[in-house]
């Protein structure tokens, strides 16, 4: 056993779940911090106390609180709650040891905190305003609109926050530079519960004299179409809010916001959609608008905006990172398809958009359809069903022009490029780029295997589809005319997706629009859901709406946050409660439209509810599951008593589920894949042996099925799991290594980037799936992933939060060898094994504050391992 040396430090100090803490809506944060290395030649090193000094902005002296507790996340603000606007700096240090030796961390760096704004009251009178001239049609596209506003300032400004947000989306500018890295702000919320606004630190764009703020709306997800319903779903007019908050060197505070003494204009932007793309015409840019001295032109019709009555009740300050540009993607070849179109091939599928910098001729019109594949060689533009995807860009004339769209996003690996001014520029990565955007979260986990590349492709595969997913809601996909907010789809990937990146703050802030959306305990199956579709929407789903329950259970698990339980319970208590339709046993309404084991692979490509397996005993097997995990809940809230009721009615229903779906012999209704891995994973049998024979014959179907998948959404997030619990690990590696469809590695085979929707959305033949939902960008099926960390990998939370986790390795089919990383609250885990010769060699890394149980594979393994930090080297005989 090796100990490192390394120093021993606090990581960072942050704040709630916040990436970057400025502008946060909770007055008493809690604070975190992580250990970066190891004490020195110190094992099972735990914290006995911390100590926490916290500076207010406004002169007074340093507190510094010393508290004797283990809890190094989240820990209770311990100062007075800061007010709107007020900001404080912190540094943590840890004291700890264990039990025969002491070490200490040094005072971590400062960290800043600062509150957004708290109340209405803070927003000092500024209100929503609209553009006088705005013309609204139901069915057309509207031009997104300039709001700006030039003010003066006396001094040099020591301190300026812009605090903004639209009905709509925004970017804002203050004198010609633009604010911040956010794109398509403020995101999409349930805006009639939830809008968020942001907040800048503006400072160094400000200056004495003339300044000029001006902000662009586009329509967005607000006033553009979404979904089936058409547009305007939840305001016909586009709105501004902002309020610009200045202080000078003697902190003398001034504020500009937003009143009917801002002016609206229209600029090159023609028409920009989420789903549709967008027009830029650089011939009716107008110049300099956002920077001093601007003097319109006759034509350009600035006019006075109007104040509109919208409530400032439903503002609230992000809890989740921003959308931003995260990536450049790099052009890898221009084709030239059969028909002599011109087509960039990106080499990668993603979310996001194309830069670029062209220069040709006045009038040059250039044309950009994106697609995800090419089919008989050229754009397939079917799968995008009526969404165009096409940015249009016409050039002024005036030289080198760049531009990158602003309100619109697309699904695509491959670009049609018409109309490109090849005299004057080449086409090429110089003159184009790949903008990869998502949810800007930290990434917290990593696997690679070098033993197996095509494994590693996958895992990247299925990275590549949450990025392009987690846009602020957890998409479906990225590029059809559906992009929504399933739920089920969450359901199946939230242990995947918290094992990948820290989601804490993006599932908090979706949370809390599927909570305020539940009518009568249902969520809608789409969140958020158009208020004009809300009806239609409040279906009650299996697996779907189920998801109240698992998800803030499964971001329990990874964060330890028992907030989220708590503040999410009794929405997950209300499905429970009053949402499922049941009939008298308790069990679902037989009758009930469900989506079941949605996507099974038997299912016809026109009808992808067909599964093998009933959807009623889908129902019936996760309402057992959510039952009892609701009773888990309960429990970890200290609510004994719903802890107990829960308990006994999942029991309850266990025995109305044997009743109704299995035989005195122990075999089921539903003997396929699905049918029998939600008994055995949610411990559905009455007898062990049932359980154990009902192992064995899911093993010989799935080798009947040579190995091939047989499962749809219900199933294919369990079935690694399931197969593991009962010693079938092997199995599971033959399926997963299985090349031929239905399989993981067959997309993989086919050339896929990212994971697809269907198990066969492209067929052998390189012909697309012809059912009308073909995305080559659906998350879910990466939900293997979870199995792939947990298994492979061999890293699993036991406790909230991984306050105590598994280190349990299981090595198998070509794999020989694989390295996980996984930065949980308390530092980094990592597990790395190896097949050397006969014997199987781990080494592990185990944060401060911890504890691992680490189990070997092989012969001579013994007892279990627990241990504390440290950096340790086991070892165990294989053959
Ligand atoms: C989506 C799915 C979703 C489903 C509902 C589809 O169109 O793309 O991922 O969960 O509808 O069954």
């Amino acid at each position: 056993m090796a100990l490192s040396t390394s120093s021993f430090a606090l990581q960072h100090v942050a704040f709630e779940h916040h990436v970057t803490a400025l502008g946060i809506g909770e007055a008493s944060p809690r604070i975190s911090w992580a250990f970066e290395g190891q004490p020195h030649k110190i094992q099972n090193w735990t914290q006995s106390s911390y100590g926490l000094e916290i500076t207010r902005d406004h002169g007074s002296e340093p507190e510094i609180f010393f508290v004797n507790s283990s809890e190094s996340s989240l820990v209770p603000w311990p100062s007075t709650p800061l007010s709107s606007g007020e900001s404080a700096r912190v540094r943590a240090r840890s004291f700890g040891g264990n039990g025969f030796e002491e070490a200490q961390t040094p005072w971590s760096d400062v960290y800043q905190v600062e509150a957004g704004l708290l109340n209405e009251d803070a927003w000092e009178g500024a209100v929503f305003v609209s553009a006088e001239q705005e013309i609204y049609h139901q069915n057309r596209t509207r031009q997104p609109i300039l709001f700006r506003k030039s003010f003066k300032l006396p001094r040099k400004v020591a301190r300026a926050r812009l605090y903004i947000t639209a009905r709509g989306l925004f970017s804002a500018e203050i004198n010609g530079q633009r604010v911040g890295e956010e794109v398509l702000a403020p995101g999409w919320q349930s805006y009639q519960h939830r809008l968020q606004y942001s907040t800048f630190a503006v400072t160094d764009l400000l200056r004495a004299g003339e300044n000029v703020i001006g902000v662009q709306i586009g329509e967005g997800w607000y006033a553009g179409r979404i979904g089936p319903k058409g547009k305007n779903l939840w305001g016909k007019k586009l709105e501004l809010l902002a309020l610009l908050v200045v202080e000078d060197k003697d902190g003398v505070r001034r504020v500009v916001r937003t009143d009917s003494s801002w002016e609206s204009g229209y600029g090159a932007i023609q028409a920009s959609e989420i789903y549709d793309g967008e027009v830029y015409d650089f011939r009716k840019t107008q110049k300099e608008w956002s920077s001093p001295g601007f003097k319109s032109s006759k034509d350009s019709k600035w006019v006075p905006t109007v104040e509109t009555n919208s409530s400032l009740q439903v503002l609230a300050a992000p809890d989740g990172p921003p959308i931003r540009r995260v990536e450049t993607v790099e052009l890898q070849q221009v084709l030239t398809t059969p028909s002599g179109k011109t087509v960039l091939d990106f080499g990668q599928n993603f979310a996001g958009w194309l830069r670029l910098r062209v220069k040709g001729p006045k009038g040059t019109n250039i044309t950009l359809v994106h697609v995800e594949v090419l089919e008989n060689g050229e754009v397939a533009t079917r799968p995008l069903r009526t969404a165009k995807q096409t940015d249009t860009v016409i050039l002024s004339g005036g030289g080198v022009e760049t531009w990158e769209p602003s309100f619109t996003y697309h699904g695509f690996r491959y670009v049609q490029v018409d109309g490109w001014p090849h005299k004057s520029t080449k086409l090429n990565s110089k003159s184009v780029t790949g903008i990869a955007i998502h949810s800007d979260m930290r990434e917290t986990g990593s696997f690679e295997s070098s033993s197996s590349p095509i494994l590693n492709k996958l895992h990247d595969n299925i990275r590549w589809s949450m990025k392009s997913n987690f846009m602020g809601v957890p998409t479906d996909c990225p590029q059809r005319d559906e992009r929504l907010g399933w739920t089920g789809d969450a359901h199946t990937f939230s242990t995947t997706a918290n094992f990948l990146y820290d989601t804490s703050g993006f599932w908090r802030a979706w949370m809390k629009d599927v909570c305020s959306e539940q009518v009568n305990g249902v969520p809608p199956a789409v969140v958020p859901a158009p208020p004009t579709a809300l009806q239609a929407l409040l279906v009650p789903l299996t697996l779907w709406s189920d998801s109240v329950v698992s998800i803030p259970w499964d971001v329990w698990m990874s964060t330890g946050d028992a907030e989220l339980l708590r503040s999410q319970y009794q929405c997950a208590k209300s499905w429970i409660d009053r949402g499922v339709p049941r009939i008298d046993s308790g069990l679902w309404k037989r009758d009930a439209f469900q989506y079941g084991d949605w996507l099974d692979p038997a299912a016809p490509p026109d009808d992808p509810g067909a599964a093998t397996t009933s959807p009623v005993y889908v129902a019936d097997a996760y309402l057992i599951y959510v039952t009892r995990l609701l009773g888990r809940v309960a429990a970890a809230l200290e609510f004994t008593d719903d802890a107990e009721y829960y308990g006994a009615w999942a029991s309850n229903l266990t025995v109305a589920f044997q009743e109704a779906w299995t035989h005195g012999n122990g075999t089921v209704a539903y003997e396929t894949q699905t049918g029998l891995v939600l008994p055995l994973r949610f411990s559905l049998f009455s007898e062990p042996q049932h359980a154990e024979a009902a192992a064995k014959r899911l093993e010989d179907k799935i080798a009947a099925n040579h190995f091939k998948i047989g499962t749809g959404f219900a199933g294919t997030h369990l079935i690694g799991h399931t197969l593991t619990e009962y010693g079938l690990s092997d199995t599971f590696y033959k399926m997963l290594f299985q090349t031929e469809m239905p399989s993981w590695l067959y997309q993989v085979g086919m050339g896929a980037t990212t994971t697809w929707e269907r198990w066969d959305s492209m067929l052998p033949s390189g012909s697309l799936n012809p059912g009308e939902m073909t995305s080559f960008n659906h998350y879910s099926a990466g939900s293997v992933a979870s199995w792939i960390h947990g298994t492979v990998g061999g890293l699993e939370p036991i406790a909230p939060g991984w306050k105590r986790f598994r280190v349990r390795p299981i090595p198998g089919g070509p794999v020989r060898s694989a390295e996980t990383t996984y930065q949980t609250p308390y530092g980094k885990i990592s597990a790395s094994w190896r097949m050397d010769r006969n014997h199987f060699v781990l080494d592990v890394d185990v944060p401060p504050n911890t504890v691992a149980e680490v189990i070997l594979p092989g012969k001579d393994v013994g007892s279990n391992k627990v241990v504390g930090s440290g950096v340790y080297t086991f070892r165990s005989r294989i053959s």
